[in-house]
């Protein structure tokens, strides 16, 4: 095989620093992504908890082990020498890694090959070092890490990631545990895989760690958790826990339309005016609007996720008025400044989200809400559909479900256009669906979106039937 030179006037490699949140205009922060590093030794158990932090928070996983272990692995697979750093080089700009989630596990892709389990040999161990070893890839595979973990929220798995891939990170962890502990799962773990079984595992490891330490610092900023007596689901639980501290802080710091989060996330000036608003309002819905209900004792008694189809600015009100009680809204941020609605969407516990902007500022607002206790109305659609069937539904209702465990509720409503009704609405409350246990992967999100929207379609369809006269 032939050595092809890269031309010396393309650099297709963007190494430039990312920028810190704190940097940034506020309209920047809205929509960036937030993001999680961990970085540690081999058989520290850091993967395995990365990936869980990441599936607990419906975050995106990235392993960037992953990039210089496919790396390591397509460079033996052509025969390229690993100590060739720019032909490395080369051919990690020309074939791109790809990290993706695809039924049911964590995929990683190169050269349009599914390598997700040759590249837990062994002997891909000692590629990734050696391969890692070379600056000039590094570069390339940092620039690709970056690229991978900036679109979405992402938990980072590494040992560089809280200081070169992402020192602009949310909230970094860096993880330990000695080495014996550390060779002792790592034997565990190829015996789990059937991978053929290197002899001396600490001796291995020693050594890799010595290749590895000149990038395997702890960020400064990192909190360091040394997981040697400590199992995988309480170094998860303790992550998860530092996450959910850090991002309160960070809303804190968060001013959107003239509010803090924290004070959007709580609004107990709002919502101390509910019950007078809502007695006061309620003959316009139940009289002015004929407004029925069905369904209503299938609605559990704590917190819950509302799905519904929406058609009319006052859907909110069709859903509350029914049940009496407290259901926090995510509305247009214009809502806030127009002052014929605004009363009454604070007494509900409105909250601003900037649409067509991806402002994920309001959906960690709305997973705060319902961690507080609240109940939260979400209409998936995304905008309010007025053509007779119903729109295709947004996924971030599910995630933040299946990330706080509170149940779904679909809800249809009926009558809230006008082709369908001269005021005449109905609300039909569905069957609850709880997701205990389940974590907020792709697949999970996706299977229950599609389950409860298909209840919202049927109870619509039966509201509607019912309606044909
Ligand atoms: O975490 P791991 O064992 O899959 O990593 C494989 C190799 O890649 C390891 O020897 C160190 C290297 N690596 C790195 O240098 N920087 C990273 N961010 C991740 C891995």
């Amino acid at each position: 095989m032939t050595t092809t030179s890269t031309p010396a006037t393309v650099d297709p490699v963007d190494v430039s620093r990312p920028v810190h949140r704190a940097e940034l205009t506020q309209g920047e922060r809205w929509t960036r992504s937030l993001t999680i590093t961990v970085d540690g030794p081999a058989g520290s158990g850091k993967s395995t908890i990365a990936r869980l932090v990441a599936e607990s928070l419906g975050f995106n996983y990235v392993e960037t082990g992953a990039t210089y272990r496919a790396l390591g692995w397509l460079a033996l697979e052509r025969g390229i020498p690993l100590d060739d750093g720019a032909r490395l080089r080369g051919l990690a700009i020309a074939q791109p890694t790809n990290l993706g989630y695809h039924e049911g596990r964590w995929v990683v892709r190169i050269a349009g090959v599914d390598v997700t389990d040759a590249i837990r040999e062994p002997r891909i161990d000692d590629a990734a070092s050696k391969v890692a070893s070379h600056d000039g890839v590094r570069d390339v595979l940092v620039a690709r890490q970056r690229q991978l973990s900036l679109d979405r929220d992402s938990v980072l798995d590494g040992r560089d990631c809280g200081t070169t891939v992402r020192p602009d990170a949310d909230l970094k962890i860096f993880i330990t545990a000695d080495l014996e502990e550390r060779a002792r799962r790592r034997g565990g773990q190829q015996d789990e895989l059937g991978t053929s079984k290197s002899d001396d595992v600490a001796q291995d490891l020693a050594a890799r760690d010595a290749r590895d330490a000149k990038q395997s610092g702890a960020a400064d900023d990192a909190i360091v958790v040394d997981t040697t007596t400590m199992g995988i689901q309480e170094g998860v639980d303790l992550v998860v826990d530092q996450w959910l501290e850090r991002r309160r802080e960070l809303l804190g710091q968060e001013i959107t339309q003239g509010r803090t989060a924290d004070e959007w996330i709580n609004n107990e000036a709002g919502l101390a005016n509910f019950d007078r608003v809502l007695s006061r309002t309620r003959p316009i819905w139940e009289k002015g609007f004929r407004l029925k209900s069905v369904g209503v004792e299938r609605v559990p008694d704590g917190p819950c996720l509302f799905i519904a189809n929406h058609a009319s600015m006052w859907d909110p009100a069709f859903l509350i008025t029914p049940l009496n009680r407290v259901i926090r809204y995510m509305g247009k941020a214009e809502l806030a400044e127009n002052r014929y609605v605004k009363n009454m969407a604070d007494a509900i516990g409105f909250f601003p989200v900037r649409r067509g902007a991806g402002d994920r500022v309001a959906l960690h607002i709305g997973e705060e809400v319902l961690r507080r206790g609240d109940s939260l109305g979400v209409f998936p659609e995304g905008t309010r559909v007025y053509e007779g069937r119903l729109a295709r539904p947004r996924q971030g209702a599910a995630r933040l479900a299946l990330v706080t465990g509170v149940p779904i509720v679909p809800v249809a409503i009926y009558g809230n256009r006008w082709s369908e009704s001269l005021f005449r609405v109905t609300v039909a409350f569905g069957r609850p669906h709880t997701f205990d246990g389940q974590l907020a992967t792709p697949d999970n999100i996706r299977r229950a979106t599609t389950q409860v929207w298909g209840d919202v379609q049927e109870l619509w369809d039966a509201l509607r039937a019912d309606r044909s006269f």
